[in-house]
């Protein structure tokens, strides 16, 4: 048995070592997720090289400095333009590659498309699966109608076994392992899931995918359980980090990057899971507005942005009297830190109270919105809803809100309207420009822009005589 100073408890989700058990992880919070591990054999360096003296056997590293050119990496692209698109090109040759998802999200569905897709392209690719029998894979390909595809197939979890196959594959542009979780090293004691199995797996996937020169795609599960290793223990490992993201009610699946050695993160790319797999939805603002009906209150159209594509997108608010008791705060799809915000700003610089009411606010279509540029699109359906009318239906939102009620500037303002005015809107509700000597903002001529500096002068459209009366609308008095 093991002496008790020698114990070790690794968190599944960060990865933390600490030297007792505890229900929550101090370092990333995440509960239940702590369990014991096998100490990792002690790496032979450790005991001090520089006690040793600079005499011990060493090779001299060479430095370098910092002008120099080196050709771009050389990119594979797969085919599926949504999926290149958050690679940033395509596959780059000797990468390595980690797609999380929660299980049966479509990673390994995806995967598979992508890997046919380049086989047909006459690249070699090796697809291992560890969770599924060959026929299983056979079967879903057969469903997909992918079964002519070259590509090489095999159902393996001992990685010394694969390792050793892929020895003679420095032809291969892709390998798929799929998934990390259920691979297996035999000088490693713990059992396959587990943090030191992950990482040492991983180390070595990676180094060989490195010396041989082919893409690895590893698949990790997301699982709020701690008994399997999370993939964020394998973040750091890889070039590149893709989460596929959706509700499993919803057929849209986005495939978002949040980390990239080779390309832009914060891209995404959109799908629609269907009979036959996964397909690419080039536009999706027209998806996420598909199903909006105009005329009612609560509803606002946000102008946002994803990596270097806008995308429109409806937010829904719903308010339910609460008079007695701490009234809700429901969020899908946005942070409820920032509704809180938002709603005292509104309560404290504007005077509408929410707080006897439950506040549902949604974004629809399952997407999962980050940019704090979705603050006005956000007020103007709280706002909506609270004096029940409703926002003017072909107008877009965007700009953030600071704490004073200030509405301030964001990003690529022309790119959101031009977008806008590409889905058939005509009106824009975003900040007032400042004078800085900044690029002048060049408004797509079909829309008209209603620039606001205050929360209140929004507020103010909803509220009062004025709104109630219809103003008179003059094409520059666009009201909400
Ligand atoms: P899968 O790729 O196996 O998920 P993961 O590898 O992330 O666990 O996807 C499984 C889900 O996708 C499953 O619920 C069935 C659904 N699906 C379709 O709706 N259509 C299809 O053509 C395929 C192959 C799967
Ligand atoms: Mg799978």
């Amino acid at each position: 048995m093991a002496a008790r100073s020698t114990a070790r408890f690794v968190c599944a989700e960060c990865g933390a070592v600490t030297a007792k058990w505890g229900g929550k992880c101090e370092t990333c919070g995440a509960w239940n997720s702590i369990s014991e591990e096998p100490q990792e054999a002690a790496p032979g360096l450790s005991g001090g090289i520089a006690a040793k003296g600079v005499k011990s056997k060493h090779r001299k590293i060479a430095f370098t400095d910092l002008a120099g050119t080196a050709a771009p990496p050389p990119r594979a692209p797969t085919g599926i333009a949504e999926l290149d698109r958050v690679l940033g090109g395509g596959l780059v040759a000797g990468s390595a590659i980690l797609l999380g998802g929660d299980p049966g999200i479509g990673k390994s569905t995806i995967l598979l498309q992508a890997a046919a897709s380049l086989a047909n392209s006459g690249k070699r690719v090796l697809y291992i699966s560890g969770e599924e029998a060959v026929e299983q894979v056979r079967m879903r390909a057969r469903r997909l109608g992918l079964s002519g595809a070259k590509m090489e197939l095999a159902a393996a979890i001992n990685l010394r076994d694969i390792i050793g196959s892929l020895e003679a594959a420095t032809d291969a542009t892709l390998v798929v392992i799929d998934s990390i979780q259920t691979m297996w090293l035999d000088e490693i004691e713990s059992a396959p899931g587990t943090v030191s199995q992950v990482r040492a797996c991983s180390f070595e996937l990676i180094r060989a995918a490195k010396t041989r020169g082919f893409a690895v795609v590893l698949v990790g599960h997301v699982t709020k359980d701690g008994a399997i290793a999370g993939p964020r223990v394998l973040e750091h490992m890889v070039d590149a980090v893709l989460y596929f993201e959706g509700d499993r009610g919803h057929q849209f699946r986005i495939l978002r990057g949040v980390k990239n050695r080779f390309g832009a993160t914060d891209e995404i790319g959109v799908f629609e899971m269907g009979e036959m797999g996964l397909t690419e939805v080039p536009n999706p603002s027209a998806l996420f507005l598909a199903e909006r009906r105009g005329n009612i209150s609560g509803s606002a159209v946000f102008a946002g942005l994803e990596g270097s594509r806008p995308v429109l997108v409806e937010i829904q608010c719903l308010l339910a009297p609460n008079p007695g008791g701490s009234p809700r705060r429901s969020v899908i799809g946005w942070d409820s830190g920032r509704l809180s915000m938002l709603l005292a700003v509104l309560e404290t610089r504007c005077g509408v109270r929410f707080n006897a009411t439950d506040v549902y606010l949604n974004v629809a279509g399952g997407l999962r919105i980050s940019e704090p540029a979705a603050d006005l699109a956000v007020a103007a359906a709280l706002v909506s809803a609270a004096y029940d009318t409703p926002t003017d239906p072909g107008m877009v939102f965007f700009g953030e809100v600071g704490l004073s009620g200030e509405i301030r500037q964001v990003a690529q303002s022309d790119a959101r309207l031009k977008e806008a005015e590409k889905l058939g809107f005509d009106a824009a509700c975003l900040p007032r420009r400042v004078a800085r000597g900044n690029r002048p903002l060049v408004a797509p001529a079909g829309l008209v822009l209603r620039e606001i500096g205050h929360l209140s002068d929004l507020v103010a459209r909803f509220a009062g005589p004025a709104s109630a009366t219809a103003a008179p609308a003059s094409t520059a008095t666009k009201s909400f």
